[in-house]
């Protein structure tokens, strides 16, 4: 971020004139955090309407990513929202991801806006870091152990809809489903916390091979954590989308094998 002469004055904030440029992009700033905001916000409302408003995520082979281990249960007559049992963990998993709360805290409570801008002048207080009740953050880790588990039963998911009904099955939602399982991967297993996980704590942390191999291949996907993290978004979206047109019928299932 480069800054004028003018905003870098030691004058302090009142002589900041928000003539800040961004090296890294000819776009204006404000598209960015613009971005976050809408694709977030609208992932959310998404993510509510599936998980309380909707009782299936299943067509055929194909199982929604929201549904994922598929969980029924019944209080009487009521079905409880078998999403309900799944979605806690990655909504607390990317909530809690070190790349969203940067993009999340700069985009929608410009709290830091960044390092180089100080906050808006009506804004009362000042951040003070991820205390109160943002200290959850630190709970990070434990939602990286539970989205481990539940990455194992979407790729068992995939594995399973390629022989369903004991004969091979290959279509679009197969497609769909093995691209959001690959990219929910990449976004998972480059994960800053995974990456402590593999290499930290130690004084030496080339000395144990099989950890330093481990640090090395995390290392490459944490480079793009961001990417993976938008695109495994879209694709969990899309894929629940697809199986949904299915299942109420706006699509027909075609297959290739
Ligand atoms: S830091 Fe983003 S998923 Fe862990």
């Amino acid at each position: 971020m480069s800054v004028s002469n003018e905003a870098a004055s030691p004058a302090g904030p009142s002589h900041f004139r928000a003539i800040v440029r961004n090296p890294y992009s000819v776009l204006p700033n404000w598209v960015y955090p613009a971005f976050v905001a809408v694709a977030l916000s609208a992932f959310a409302v998404y993510s509510i309407w599936v998980v309380f408003l909707n009782n299936g995520g299943r067509y055929g082979p194909y199982l929604s990513p929201f549904y994922s281990p598929e969980i029924t249960l019944r209080l009487g007559d009521f079905l409880i929202p078998p999403a309900l049992w799944v979605a806690w963990a990655p909504l607390a998993f990317r909530g809690t991801c070190y790349y969203y709360r940067k993009a999340y805290f700069r985009s929608f409570f410009w709290h830091p806006r960044s390092c180089a801008v100080p906050e808006p002048r009506n804004r009362p207080g000042s951040y003070r870091g991820e205390t109160g009740f943002w200290a959850l953050n630190n709970l990070h880790r434990y939602a990286l152990y539970a989205i481990t588990v539940q990455m194992a039963f979407l790729w068992y998911d995939v594995a399973a809809q390629f022989l369903y009904r004991g004969s091979f099955h290959v279509g679009l939602g197969s497609l769909l489903m093995l691209v959001n399982v690959v990219c929910l991967s990449g976004y998972t297993f480059g994960c800053h916390a995974l990456r402590h996980l593999a290499g930290g704590s130690q004084d030496c942390f080339s000395c144990n091979r099989a950890r330093f191999a481990l640090w090395k291949g995390v290392t490459v996907l944490n480079v793009r954590h961001d990417r993976w993290a938008w695109v495994s978004l879209f694709t969990v979206v899309l894929t629940d989308v697809y199986i949904r047109l299915l299942m109420l019928g706006v699509l027909p299932h075609g297959t290739w094998a």
